[in-house]
Formats: C-alpha cells, sequence, structure tokens
C-alpha cells in the first residue's frame, strides 16, 4: 500500500486528479478519514480529473451527489449521517454501485460491510499543519 504525505489542500486535489486518470467504469473508492481530513478536497480534484466541470461540494446533507458530463459520470456519497443498513441501501446505495460511473464513499468505513468486492480504500490521516498522510 502506497502512503504519500500531502502537504496542503492543493496537493490533495492533484492527487484526486491523478487518480482519476487511471478510473474505469464501476470503480468504487471507500475513502475513511475524520472530519476535515480530506476527502471531499481529494474528491474535488477527481472530479477535475474526470473532467466535471460543476463545482463539487460535500454531499453531508444530501448524501448523494451525482456529476455526469465528465469522462464518466460520478457519484459523490457522504455517510457520516447515516446510522443503519437500511438507511444506506435506502439511498439506493447498489444502484450506484453497479452502475457504470465511478462512485466515491465518504465514511464508508461506517459500512464497510456494505462495500462491494473490489473497492479501493483510500485512508485519510491528519498529520502535523496541513499535512495529510493519505494510504492508496
Ligand atoms: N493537505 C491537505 N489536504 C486536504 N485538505 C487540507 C490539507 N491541509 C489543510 N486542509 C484543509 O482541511 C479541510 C479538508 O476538508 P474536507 O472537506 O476535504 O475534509 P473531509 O475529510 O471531507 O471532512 P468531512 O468528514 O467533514 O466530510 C479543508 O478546510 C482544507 O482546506
Ligand atoms: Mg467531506
Amino acid at each position: 500500500m502506497a502512503s504519500i504525505t500531502s502537504h496542503s489542500p492543493q496537493e490533495t486535489f492533484q492527487l484526486g486528479q491523478r487518480l482519476a486518470a487511471g478510473l474505469r467504469p464501476g470503480d468504487v473508492l471507500a475513502l475513511e478519514g475524520d472530519l476535515g481530513a480530506g476527502k471531499t478536497q481529494f474528491t474535488k480534484g477527481l472530479a477535475a480529473g474526470l473532467g466535471v466541470e460543476a463545482d463539487v461540494t460535500s454531499p453531508t446533507f444530501t448524501l448523494v451527489h451525482e456529476y455526469p458530463g465528465g469522462r464518466l459520470p460520478l457519484f459523490h456519497i457522504d455517510l457520516y449521517r447515516l446510522e443503519d443498513a437500511e438507511e444506506v441501501l435506502g439511498i439506493g446505495l447498489d444502484d450506484y454501485l453497479d452502475g457504470d460511473g465511478v462512485t466515491v464513499i465518504e465514511w464508508a468505513d461506517k459500512f464497510a460491510a456494505l462495500m462491494p468486492p473490489g473497492v479501493r480504500w483510500i485512508r485519510f490521516r491528519v498529520g502535523e499543519g496541513d499535512d495529510r498522510e493519505i494510504a492508496l
């Protein structure tokens, strides 16, 4: 597992942007890490790398944001506020996972059992100052 230290929001954005180049239809990225660790920032870069032009914002309250229009559709999900598996399935998780887009899931570790085979985990750790340890 490769671990990278990002020293700024820009570096985390660029990491997402670079990673987007290798994404394929149906890929699922499970993001784990504390509040403010950089999961959304990373997803903004990923969206930019896919060619999504819309402004990517945190789906904390709306739970899912869909971004068509890039090289692949991007589905951005945040499970922070959800309490049980029934709720998670209620937002249509399986439809996103089975689709031909790229699904990025913040706080995926809360519902690790619902992640599909082949999911790629990306773990964020807050370090000193603006440092973020990102394990891919
Ligand atoms: N190296 C870094 N990488 C990413 N973000 C950084 C970095 N250094 C500082 N930051 C700041 O940390 C915050 C990261 O916020 P972000 O919304 O991406 O976190 P998050 O992991 O999605 O949190 P949440 O669990 O609340 O959704 C931003 O305010 C950003 O400016
Ligand atoms: Mg977030």
